[in-house]
């Protein structure tokens, strides 16, 4: 998987499959249930990448002929923690990869104006320290979310975490690396640039309002 060397914390997904469903998704004639179908195939092909370099740990396997030695992932339940709304989206695919996985959310929204991040929610496992953090949202655009989000978890005793979105742009990466640069980060797509308004180029548009058909 490519990493970019001028953001060494990124690591672009560019499975054939994943680069694929990103042009799709961002088509603005995909209609909502396409989109959705979408950001699910993606989530789940992220997180395979996402999840290489997990411990694992021995146990011990009873086959039908004999005792055998297995492995499996080590340590406590990886938890998901989707940054509302759109960050939801991505959530089943990923526990269809990982069925165990538990599931804290963070509310955030970005103020129009300001585009800084408004906390509204947060609820996540206990024993935070133990577990490994896959932050979920599709879009890193100025970063201020992700930043905010991923301050939340270490606050609460979040130690290992990593940050999973569909398209980034490159404002939102430095900015989230140079507030966590101990948090990988992992997307489909880095785009060129933000606009005035701070939605990413070429981007794919709102993708809360095209998840849940709000616009
Ligand atoms: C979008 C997106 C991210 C945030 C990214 O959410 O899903 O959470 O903006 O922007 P940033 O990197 O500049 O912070 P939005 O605030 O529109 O809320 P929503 O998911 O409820 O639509
Ligand atoms: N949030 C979105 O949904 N899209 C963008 O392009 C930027 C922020």
């Amino acid at each position: 998987m490519p990493t970019t060397p001028a953001l060494p914390g990124l690591t672009v997904v560019t499975h054939p499959l994943v680069q694929h469903k990103i042009a799709l998704l961002r088509d603005q004639a995909t209609p909502k249930k396409v989109f959705k179908e979408l950001v699910d195939e993606i989530a789940m092909l992220m997180a395979y990448e996402a999840t290489q370099d997990l411990a694992l740990e021995a146990c011990e396997v009873v086959t039908p002929l004999e005792t055998t030695t297995g492995r499996r992932v080590a340590g406590k339940k990886l938890t998901l923690v989707p940054i509302l709304r759109a960050g939801l989206g991505m959530v089943d695919g990923i526990l269809r990869l990982v069925p165990s996985a538990r599931v804290g959310h963070v509310g955030l929204y970005r103020d129009h104006d300001t585009l800084e991040p408004v906390d509204y929610y947060f609820k996540i496992p206990a024993d935070g320290a133990e577990r490994d953090f896959f932050v979920l949202d599709p879009m890193l655009a100025t970063g201020g979310s992700a930043a905010s989000a991923v301050a939340s978890l270490k606050r609460a005793g979040a130690a290992r975490i990593r940050f999973l979105c569909l398209v980034a742009a490159p404002e939102g990466v430095r900015r989230l690396q140079a507030a966590h640069p101990d948090v990988p980060i992992f997307a489909a797509a880095l785009d060129r640039e933000l606009n005035e308004h701070g939605y990413i180029l070429p981007g794919l548009g709102d993708a809360g309002d095209r998840l849940f058909g709000t616009k």
